[in-house]
């Protein structure tokens, strides 16, 4: 999950959710390098400022155990997110990604890495309008340390640090209410190991329900149904981007990806992202295209299941762009196949895209969290839900 506070400086817009917005556009106009602050913004004197080389193997398992063990819990601190060391890296090393945009916090005294906020630089349409911002990311703070005024600091820095390099909008999630998100989705849930879903408090056996049947009503086919899926190679990345820029005009609000994006977003990593391509085995053109990403969550205290392996989807292609809902539906039961062979014991996503029209269908239960997100910076109409197509790690 991803994660942004806006603090008291936050320029997003402060009215609910605003119908009469005609024009998108900048709520405060950028500013000139030389009337930017200079300066890191102070922190309290036991705290310094360290840049943070996610290439480097000991800093980012420091990242690994800063977020392992105090990033986003659920309301009832039964399951907290487990971001890899691997995922991380992919996360925050993007094309063009910038080491300053990725901000640790340490003790002065022993160096040790207490709190942690990144930014990645994208290419985003809103509207018909499309330009360069950063999506912020992994804001979190040691839980020793809560309650100290950290965060807004964090915040002000990345947004100082952003505007230094000429960029002055940003994108976030997050599971709070901050005025005034620009769409709202919810999380939604498929059962692929309901016996260890439900032993770890993830779901519930439901009324009237046996652990066999609720077994034999989550059972997907060992095969997968459209013909030619395969894992996507990373020759097939310009018919990939090509489609999935084809299909993303059909959304209010989606990235846009280059060549080099898709080759470092969405060609397979082992334990990180899962990719397939469905090929016509006469033009030997791709077709469909789904994909999605593998990140754990620790089930705390729980002495049998330490881990549960979570697929996210994340984006793709129907054949006919969208046009046949029903393809649609074959390509993510297909997904759901796929992630099962690869052991994963739920996939979720938002209710966003497309996702309304399979979600009962392939048997996702609702969620209970909203995500919400958020513009810095930029005004715009309320998005709804299938109007959106941005997918934030
Ligand atoms: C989120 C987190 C970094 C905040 O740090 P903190 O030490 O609790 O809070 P601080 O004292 O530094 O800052 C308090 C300010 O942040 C705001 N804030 C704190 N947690 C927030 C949250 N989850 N969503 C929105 N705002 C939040 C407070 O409203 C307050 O701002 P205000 O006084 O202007 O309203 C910390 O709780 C954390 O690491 N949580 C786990 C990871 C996480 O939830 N990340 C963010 C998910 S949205």
């Amino acid at each position: 999950m991803r994660s942004f506070l806006t603090s008291p400086h936050s320029p997003t817009p402060r009215i609910d959710l605003d119908e009469t917005v005609e024009e998108n556009g900048p709520i405060q106009p950028d500013q000139a390098r030389e009337d930017l602050r200079q300066d890191p913004y102070p922190l309290p004197k036991e705290f310094e400022w360290s840049l943070i080389e996610l290439g480097n193997a000991k800093e980012c398992t420091e990242v690994y155990e800063l977020l392992c063990a105090n990033y986003v819990e659920d309301d009832d601190a039964t399951f907290r997110f487990a971001y890899t060391a691997d995922f991380l890296k992919w996360a925050l090393l993007p094309p063009g990604f910038k080491k300053v945009w990725h901000i640790g916090v340490r003790v002065a005294s022993n160096k040790k890495l207490v709190a942690f906020i990144s930014g990645i630089p994208a290419q985003l349409r809103v509207f018909d309008h499309q330009q360069t911002l950063v999506e912020i990311n992994f804001l979190c703070v040691h839980k020793k340390l809560r309650t100290k005024r950290l965060a807004p600091v964090m915040i002000k820095e990345i947004t100082r640090r952003v505007n230094l390099e000429g960029i002055f909008q940003a994108t976030y999630t997050a599971g709070a209410y901050l005025p005034t998100p620009m769409a709202t989705c919810r999380y939604y849930h498929r059962s692929l190991n309901p016996k260890k879903l439900i032993e770890t408090g993830f779901s519930a056996l439901s009324r009237n329900m046996t652990m066999q049947r609720t077994v034999r009503l989550y059972r997907l086919p060992a095969e997968t149904f459209i013909p030619g899926i395969r894992p996507m190679v990373e020759t097939d990345v310009p018919q990939v981007t090509a489609l999935l820029n084809a299909y993303m005009k059909r959304f209010s609000v989606a990235q846009v990806m280059s060549e080099e994006e898709v080759r470092h977003w969405l060609v397979p990593a082992r334990g990180v992202v899962y990719s397939y391509v469905a090929e016509d085995r006469q033009t030997e053109k791709i077709t469909d295209f789904v994909s999605f990403y593998g990140l754990p969550s620790t089930v705390i205290g729980n002495t049998v299941h330490n881990q549960i392996n979570a697929a996210y989807m994340f984006y793709y292609v129907p054949k006919g762009l969208g046009e046949d809902l029903k393809r649609l539906q074959s390509l993510i039961k297909d997904a759901l196949i796929l992630a099962q062979q690869a052991s994963f014991d739920v996939f979720n996503c938002l209710d966003l895209m497309q996702n309304a029209s399979f979600l009962e269908d392939l048997k996702f239960g609702q969620g209970s969290g909203n995500l919400h997100y958020y513009l810095y910076n930029y005004r715009c109409k309320p998005v709804p839900r299938d109007g959106m197509a941005l997918v934030l790690l």
